[in-house]
């Protein structure tokens, strides 16, 4: 079956559909909070920059390039051993383990789109005990809230009304982003927003930990969709004429600017309410309500169009975790696609389920493995192990392996002569060695 192919603004949507998401609005600001600040978010900068872009553009190329799944395009692209290379694209099942709890996460979403209509807490405590509740306690509430999570998503592939939805996206990113910039004006009067300025844009080097590298390189390829093989689906959907280079960057650019938008409103929030910025995962949840319940009127209705926004740019994200997948089931096995969404949807609800209860106060015992939560062991493996691992392939190969003229003939319309030499040698030297040093040395010597 022919693919339909991306119109020329359609890849630039779905990319960005799957960049921006909960990783912008929930895991970046608990992640900076976490580390240290300054510290990380200059880390993170950077890696977005030297490691980020550049391997984004990688998985596009490919994906342009074999217009196929990434096991097919490790396979065909493969000047020679194609049967060895296709092994590195499975790395598109590692958008499952990422799914199973992104999909937990997006529940609590949905749950807070209902609190916004009746019950906002009034104040950062009560706010905190509210979250601990929703996540620690009432377990048959948040299985209904994750499952209809994972069922949307998943209909939402079955459909393949994944064009609609970028359609909806083209609405509500746009309305994202101005809730925050609403929010923003809203916190540069308190007085928590220099100290929030001061706490991400004034690093402290001292706070840069063990860890704090390795989590700032697992963030930029969160954040960016990268290391799993969903840009590169994506990519294989390019119309010819899409400039590759311009819409990378305009991807990454947007990606960027909505995380550090909503780094900025949620610490300030985060120390006007005097809440603790390395509370973890629950920040976004804990600081924002009370703030909403205080706008009064207004604010119900903010905190409804923020909550609805997060839940569909989640909702894009979560699709793009599918696809890879998908993708790579019909083309290289005899299902169908829905037995490939069945088998997939199984996998990932067990695997969700479980980091659900890893959160759950009575019976996250039974769900912790060396000493971590499951929740917490999904997000490591993948972020911090996978994805990286992925990186590093997909860096290897295209440095390496595809011609540098094929690269050249497809690049250099678009960037020029200095930046395409200056792309290679990134993602020949740069990529690789930059990120297998920082997971060594992290994972090994700290
Ligand atoms: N980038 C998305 C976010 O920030 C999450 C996501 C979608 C993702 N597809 C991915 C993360 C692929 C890693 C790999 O919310």
């Amino acid at each position: 079956m022919k693919t339909a192919r991306f119109s020329r603004v359609g890849f630039v949507l779905a990319a960005a559909g799957s960049a921006v998401g909960l990783g912008n609005v929930w895991k970046f600001p608990y992640m900076t909070g976490e580390n240290g600040g300054g510290a990380f978010v200059l880390v993170y900068l950077a890696t977005i920059i030297l490691i980020g872009v550049v391997l984004f553009l990688g998985e596009v190329i490919m994906g342009r390039l074999s217009r196929k799944d990434s096991v097919s395009a490790f396979r065909n692209l493969a000047p020679k051993n194609g049967h060895i290379w296709k092994y590195s694209g499975l790395m598109v099942f590692t958008g499952i383990m990422i799914l199973s709890f992104y999909t937990v996460v997006l529940g609590w979403i949905f749950k807070y789109i209902v609190i916004s209509f009746n019950n906002l807490p009034v104040s950062a405590t009560e706010s905190g005990m509210l979250f601990g509740s929703i996540i620690g306690t009432n377990v048959p509430n948040q299985i209904i809230y994750f499952s209809l999570a994972f069922l949307l998503t998943f209909f939402i592939v079955s459909k393949g009304v994944k064009r609609g939805i970028e359609r909806i996206n083209l609405i509500l990113m746009p309305l994202l982003i101005l809730i925050l910039l609403v929010l923003l004006i809203y916190a540069i009067n308190l007085d928590g927003f220099t100290q929030a300025v001061s706490f991400m844009f004034n690093p402290d080097f001292s706070k840069i930990k063990g860890m704090t590298i390795l989590k700032a390189l697992g963030q930029a390829f969160f954040t960016l969709s990268l290391g799993v093989g969903c840009i590169m689906t994506y990519a294989s959907s390019l119309s010819d004429n899409t400039n590759l280079y311009r819409s990378s960057l305009m991807v990454a650019a947007m990606d960027t600017f909505i995380a550090i938008l909503a780094g900025l409103i949620i610490f300030t929030f985060t120390f006007h309410f005097g809440v603790e910025p390395s509370g973890g995962p629950g920040l976004v949840f804990v600081s924002l309500p009370p703030l909403f319940n205080e706008m009064g009127t207004f604010g119900t209705i903010v905190s409804l169009l923020f909550f609805i926004a997060l839940a569909f740019a989640g909702l894009t994200s979560a699709i793009s975790l599918v696809e890879p997948s998908i993708s790579f089931i019909i083309n290289n096995t005899k299902l169908t696609r829905f037995q490939g969404l069945v088998i997939i949807g199984i996998v990932t609800y067990i695997l969700g389920f479980m980091a659900l209860l890893s959160n759950v106060k009575d019976l996250k015992e039974y769900v912790t493995f060396f000493n971590t939560g499951f929740f917490d062991i999904l997000d490591f493996l993948s972020s911090s192990i996978l994805m990286p691992i992925g990186g590093i392939l997909v860096a290897v190969f295209v440095g390496f392996f595809i011609q540098k003229d094929k690269l050249r003939a497809l690049l250099v319309p678009d960037m020029g002569e200095f930046i395409f030499k200056t792309w290679h040698f990134g993602i020949r030297y740069i990529v690789p060695f930059g990120v297998f040093l920082v997971m060594i040395n992290q994972l090994f010597f700290s």
